[in-house]
């Protein structure tokens, strides 16, 4: 036994699914698995099968997670385009705004025209996230210059986009992006037989975009998981929506690369708790932290995960390092595989 303690994890990209399709995850089972995999902070993104873009709506979700959370979390705001003139009264209820440029899973698009009027009445104090593939990416990191937002490119999976943002960083300090764990650890070669189960957006990239990813993750700022369960008879179907869960792996996946010899820890806790805070101007309670045995070795199993959707791409992977402990706010929350603490004790960081 080898037991370190971590900051507890930050993972600003999750689809906890509540409400709106509460048969694949809810706040509870969401947060669970948010404990089982050492993250004590989750930021929710706004698709639901409808999007949170309205303060009633928001109002709506805050309850729910009020009573079921049992990590710490904060939400994002959803755009149409049509709430624009409503940013000023949302914008301190949500950590951040999301804007989804390309058509995925159960939300609105902003219409691209609508983007130069997003950009300059968002408050420039707070984060946009970007959900962009392909080409958009230059087009959003042009508007982001002009108007002087913060902006934070999601899951960049490819080299291309990587070296466009590597490229706009030099010379605008407010550009930051993640990756996620399955960009990094899969590519499409294992679509083959994950089937359903590796089918996500962005899309599993080639191992050359996976090898320039790896090469450069000392540009990138966060890991983050976005994890969005579906359930395995939704992906067993022959249209599977796209989607993958990633709380209870992130960590054990990155520990085992630290046994590989390729993250420090320093890596880990910069990409995991340092950025994430520094970008988005949260200070997570030092009383927020994780224990790991960094020398258990053990195997990802579906029917061990927490996730409502019971599955994960991982499956069968061997692992070196587990979570043992969660601690939130100085109070045991998770302690092998077991949850201590009651629906209703995660915290809602936005004031
Ligand atoms: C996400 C989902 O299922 O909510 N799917 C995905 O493939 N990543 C939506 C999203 O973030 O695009
Ligand atoms: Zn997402």
């Amino acid at each position: 036994m080898n037991i370190i303690r971590l900051p507890g994890l930050i993972d600003i990209h999750v689809h906890l699914r509540d409400p709106g399709a509460t048969h694949k995850e809810d706040f509870y089972s969401g947060t669970c698995a948010a404990l089982a995999g050492g993250v004590t902070t989750v930021f929710d993104m706004p698709n639901k099968g409808y999007d949170v873009i309205n303060q009633q709506e928001l109002e709506n979700k805050i309850g729910i997670a009020t009573q079921k959370a049992v990590c710490d979390w904060g939400l994002y705001l959803g755009t149409d385009g049509e709430n624009i003139s409503n940013f000023e009264n949302l914008a301190d209820k949500v950590v951040g705004l999301k804007i989804y440029l390309t058509s995925t899973t159960g939300h609105v698009l902003l219409p691209e025209e609508l983007l130069p009027q997003v950009f300059e009445k968002w408050p420039k104090t707070k984060v946009i996230v970007c959900h962009i593939e392909g080409e958009k990416t230059g087009l959003v990191l042009d508007l982001a210059a002009k108007y002087k937002n913060k902006i934070h490119v999601t899951h960049v999976s490819t080299k291309k986009q990587l070296e466009q943002i590597i490229d706009v960083k030099k010379n605008n300090l407010n550009i930051t992006c993640d990756v996620t764990p399955h960009h990094l650890f899969l590519t499409q070669d294992d679509i083959l037989g994950l089937k359903g189960f590796g089918m996500v957006k962005p899309p599993l990239s080639t191992k050359s975009d996976t090898d320039f990813l790896w090469g450069h993750l000392k540009e990138i700022d966060c890991i983050v998981t976005d994890h969005a369960p579906h359930t395995m008879e939704e992906k067993i179907s022959d249209n599977p929506p796209t989607g993958l869960p990633g709380l209870e792996t992130m960590l054990p996946l990155l520990l085992t690369t630290y046994h590989q010899g390729i993250l420090g820890i320093e890596d880990i806790i910069r990409l995991t708790n340092t950025n994430p805070q520094k970008i988005f101007g949260y200070k997570q309670d030092d009383g927020s932290y994780v224990e790991v045995d960094m020398d258990e070795e053990w195997m990802v199993k579906n029917e061990d995960l927490k996730t409502k959707c019971g599955w994960s791409q991982f499956n069968g992977w061997k692992m070196k390092g587990r979570v043992r402990r969660v601690f939130i706010r100085g109070t045991k929350a998770f302690e092998d595989g077991k949850i201590l603490v009651d629906q209703g004790f995660g915290k809602n960081i936005v004031k």
